[in-house]
Parts: C-alpha cells; sequence; structure tokens
C-alpha cells in the first residue's frame, strides 16, 4: 500500500518561535515514520513582505538547520527550498486562473497584513493562498500539519482543488488539515489574545527556538498574568492557561497535573520552572542546530538532494495540469 502524503512548510523570515515549534514543527517530527513526508522553507511566500537579501539567505539556511535538529530526517523525508522547484510558481499562475478576488479578499491572514501597510500592497499578499496552494497539491498531498492560523487557507486549497478537478477532471487529491488540538496556537507573552509571532514588534512577546536561556527567563518573568493569582486553567486568565499549555507541551504534563502540583503556589515560582523546562526541551536542539550550521556543506548536500526529490514529484503533477489546461507540450 502507497503511503499518505504530508506536505507543510515554514516561512524563513527571522527566527521561529516556540509557536512553530509547538504548532508545527514538533509535530511534523512524529508523522515521518507513518507518512511519505515533504517539508518546505517556503521562500517564495516570505518576499511578500519586505526582506533583506542577505537576511533572507541566512534565515532560508537557519530554518534548515532548526528542521534538522528538531529530529526532521531527510533519509525518511524530503527537506527542500521552495524556490528551487519551479514548478510552485509556474502552478500558482494556472490557480490564479481559477481564483476569486471576492474569495481572495475574504482572507483573515490578507486582511490582516493589508491593514499594515495599506500605502504599497503588494500583488502577491493577495495571492500567497495561491501559491500555498499550490505548494500543497503539486505533490498530491492528503494531510497538511499546520497551526490553527492556517486552516482558512487549506479550505482555499482545498477548493481550488476540487474547482480545477471539475472544470477539467480528477487531477489534484483533494487535501486535509492535521491541526493538533492542543497547544495548536500558543499566544504572545504581552497578549494572550493574539498568537505568538515572530513578526511582533515588542520581543517579550515570544520566544525564540534559539533564544538563550537568559533572556527565555527574563521573557516568561514578564509575561503577562492577573491579579487573580491561581494557577488554573480557564478563559478568565488567558496568560496564565496559555502559560499552562506551553509547560505542558514542553514537559509532558497535563493540565490537570499542572494544576494539582501548583496548587496555592504563586506566578512567581511557576514561571520559574516554567522558564527551566522551556531551556530543557530547547538547549539539546539549539546543540545540534550550532552543529548543523557549522557545516554549510552538509546543508547543501540536503537541500540539494531535496530539491531533486521534491521536483521529480512536482513535475509529474505539473505537465498533467499544463497538459489539461490546453498547453502544447514543448
Ligand atoms: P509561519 O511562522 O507563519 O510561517 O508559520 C509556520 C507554521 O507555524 C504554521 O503551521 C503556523 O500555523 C504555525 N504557527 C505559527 N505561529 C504559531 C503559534 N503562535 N502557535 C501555534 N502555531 C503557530
Ligand atoms: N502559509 C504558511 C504559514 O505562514 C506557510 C506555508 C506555505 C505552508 N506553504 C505551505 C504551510 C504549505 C503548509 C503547507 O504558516
Amino acid at each position: 500500500m502507497e503511503r499518505k502524503v504530508v506536505f507543510s512548510g515554514v516561512q524563513p523570515s527571522g527566527g521561529l518561535t516556540i509557536g512553530n515549534y509547538v504548532g508545527a514543527i514538533k509535530n511534523w517530527v512524529d508523522l515521518q515514520e507513518e507518512y511519505d513526508c515533504y517539508y518546505c522553507i517556503v521562500d517564495l511566500h516570505a518576499i511578500t513582505v519586505p526582506q533583506v537579501p542577505k537576511d533572507l539567505r541566512q534565515n532560508t539556511l537557519k530554518v534548515l538547520a532548526i528542521y534538522l535538529a528538531s529530529g526532521m530526517d531527510s533519509e525518511k523525508s524530503t527537506l527542500f527550498i521552495q524556490s528551487h522547484v519551479r514548478a510552485h510558481a509556474e502552478l500558482t499562475w494556472v490557480l490564479n486562473s481559477i481564483s476569486y478576488m471576492g474569495q481572495l479578499s475574504r482572507m483573515t491572514q490578507f486582511k490582516e497584513k493589508a491593514k499594515r501597510s495599506e500605502e504599497n500592497l503588494n500583488a502577491a499578499l493577495f495571492t500567497y493562498p495561491v501559491l500555498m496552494a499550490s505548494d500543497i497539491l503539486l505533490y498530491q498531498a492528503d494531510l497538511v500539519p499546520v497551526g490553527e492560523d492556517q486552516k482558512q487557507h487549506l479550505e482555499l486549497a482545498r477548493d481550488l482543488a476540487e474547482r480545477f478537478n471539475n472544470k477539467y477532471s480528477e487531477t489534484f487529491k483533494v487535501p486535509a488539515p492535521l491541526i493538533q488540538k492542543f497547544g495548536a496556537k500558543i499566544m504572545s507573552l504581552q497578549n494572550p489574545e493574539v498568537k505568538m509571532s515572530k513578526s511582533d514588534t515588542d520581543e517579550n512577546a515570544y520566544i525564540l527556538i534559539l533564544d538563550k536561556p537568559d533572556a527565555i527567563r527574563r521573557k516568561i518573568k514578564r509575561a503577562v498574568t492577573d491579579s487573580i493569582g491561581e494557577i488554573k486553567y480557564n478563559d478568565d486568565q488567558l496568560g496564565v492557561k496559555n502559560l499552562m499549555n506551553i509547560y505542558s507541551v514542553f514537559s509532558g504534563d497535563s493540565v490537570e497535573t499542572i494544576e494539582n502540583n501548583y496548587q496555592g503556589v504563586g506566578y512567581g515560582k511557576f514561571k520559574e520552572d516554567l522558564a527551566e523546562v522551556i531551556i530543557e526541551g530547547l538547549t539539546p536542539i539549539q546543540e545540534k542546530y550550532d552543529y548543523f550550521m557549522k557545516n554549510k556543506d552538509y546543508l547543501e548536500k540536503i537541500y540539494k538532494e531535496g530539491a531533486e526529490k521534491a521536483n521529480y514529484a512536482a513535475m509529474k503533477t505539473l505537465r498533467k495540469v499544463y497538459k489539461k489546461v490546453g498547453f502544447i507540450q514543448p
């Protein structure tokens, strides 16, 4: 029996946060055992917001090193850089032709980003979800593990697959999202109503996978809580709830266990312990990361092999698509 296909990616824009780790990367590692996985570094997506070229190059390698350090294995999965496989941009053009402006303008992420840069809004930001659909559909992915914030984009990918299939005959597998129920969304440490994001202007709002112990202790200490003073998992204490989520995913303890262990204990002690739990979880990843970043030749070998494998699979789909829409074979 053929193994099911998994596709996912993150953008190489700045450092990755523990939100990316918990909501995405950590789960990808386990999926490798059961599925045929493609894990991409989506540099084409990254240029939908302004990038400094030399930083983009550096960040792309960093994400690859984080993938490897987190346990993604190039023997089991295909690890590659999006711009190395031309088919992503090419399929995007074709899918643009069946994408509705109305639907794209209702995408939450677009609306939010548009608000932030009204003056020179670029067209790529608008078609960002179409490129994401292309990523997924090229590999005939069955499952797409993402954080909750990407659900709407996935819905669009499904729509486009179905629309194309209806218009031109069965071509694409219709993908399903795979969203972790627990800890799917890690919130900002400064405002637990918004998601933790590396693009936050306040660096106390997020913890990076590569943050050093001192920074982690400082940021957790400053994390917003409340005046209730109890470690209880509920929606009246969103700050505490978020910290408990983080504690739980890094320690493996359930929230009930955490509630029991911290009965009558103040926030100060809880935060101290939480910082240590995070540090313990991140240190081995950081050590491996340093090792991979010192071995650029190895990274190059990984992404070149990845691109070759990915290209083979992607071209198979793209050829079918070109034929169905009526392009003459070159
Ligand atoms: P991005 O940073 O937007 O490229 O996101 C990469 C992956 O990380 C996506 O699957 C997101 O859903 C996930 N992700 C990003 N931020 C968070 C967060 N705060 N909590 C959970 N998952 C997240
Ligand atoms: N848009 C995703 C994000 O910001 C990243 C992404 C691009 C992606 N292409 C993808 C995720 C394909 C899953 C599948 O998180």
